[in-house]
């Protein structure tokens, strides 16, 4: 048995596109039930799975290829006081949503872009991360309540303490990570929902598939359940199972998802 130690589950600090409320529970259960020495998330987003558990092993790396999401959890781990200060100043207000997303990342400081990122991403609707529109609806309240930011991102630098953050592409993450005693736990983009600005066609299923079955550790991933996905991923264990998207605070329509794995323990 490997040790793990217990930690305070948390939330993502944003909506994401993408991100996991609504399968969270049974997929922290089965990744809790699955021995491993070291986690990796080669697909993090927001964390919607990686916050929520609520042991961790010894060793844990959280990726995204986005350059966004690195530099926001780098920050908010190594310069969380003045990325609060920043934030602080800022209210709910579409003028405001306008300007940020005026501005261009790459030419801001790395807490200016992180500002802009989690300003953007906590107001826009349906948590896009690409075409972001202001979101409101009759009847809910600003979802941009600093005090309650406050103590998500207190939570976030907390949790990321002794957490590796990489920004590579996925297959980087495989092959530098890949050990007996790892378990890898994937999200990728689902097939056919574009929305994160980065290109992740069909061909990159296959070649997902290809690289997770000549992995030496463990795996397992969510995804929508298309036959192309079926396809690619035929020689690994399939579940299906029913949830809920949502999208900004309503309730979205039923489908059925998938959760891959390969059973090799
Ligand atoms: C479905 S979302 C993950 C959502 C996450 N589980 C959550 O709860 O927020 C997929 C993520 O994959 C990232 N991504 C897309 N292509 C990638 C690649 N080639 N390598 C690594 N990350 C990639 C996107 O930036 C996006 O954050």
């Amino acid at each position: 048995m490997y040790p793990t130690i217990s930690v305070a589950p948390t939330r993502p600090v944003a909506a994401y596109l993408g991100g996991k409320r609504n399968l969270a529970k049974r997929l922290c259960a089965i990744i809790d039930g699955h021995e491993h020495r070291n986690y990796v998330e080669p697909f993090v987003g927001m964390g919607g799975i990686f916050l929520r558990r609520s042991r961790r092993p010894t060793a844990e790396v959280i990726n995204d290829l986005s350059g966004d999401v690195a530099n926001l959890f780098r920050v908010v781990r190594r310069h969380y006081q003045p990325f609060i200060d920043e934030m602080d100043g800022l209210h709910a207000c579409r003028a405001e949503f306008d300007r940020q997303m005026q501005l261009d990342p790459a030419a801001l400081t790395d807490i200016e872009r992180a500002v802009r990122f989690l300003y953007l991403q906590r107001l826009a609707f349906g948590g896009k991360v690409h075409g972001r529109t202001f979101g409101v609806s009759r009847g809910v309240g600003s979802r941009f309540n600093v005090a309650r930011l406050r103590a998500d991102l207190r939570a976030l630098s907390q949790r990321l303490e002794s957490v590796i953050i990489e920004q590579l592409d996925y297959a980087a993450i495989l092959r530098r990570y890949d050990a007996r005693e790892t378990l890898f736990y994937l999200d990728p983009p689902y097939e056919g929902t574009e929305g994160y600005g980065i290109e992740f066609g069909p061909d990159e299923y296959r070649r997902l598939a290809e690289m997770l079955a000549g992995i030496a550790g463990d795996f397992i991933m969510s995804i929508n359940d298309t036959p192309l996905v079926r396809e690619a991923f035929a020689r690994f264990a399939i579940e299906e199972v029913s949830t809920t998207w949502t999208v900004a605070q309503t309730a979205g329509k039923k489908v059925t998802e998938l959760i891959i794995r390969n059973r090799r323990r």
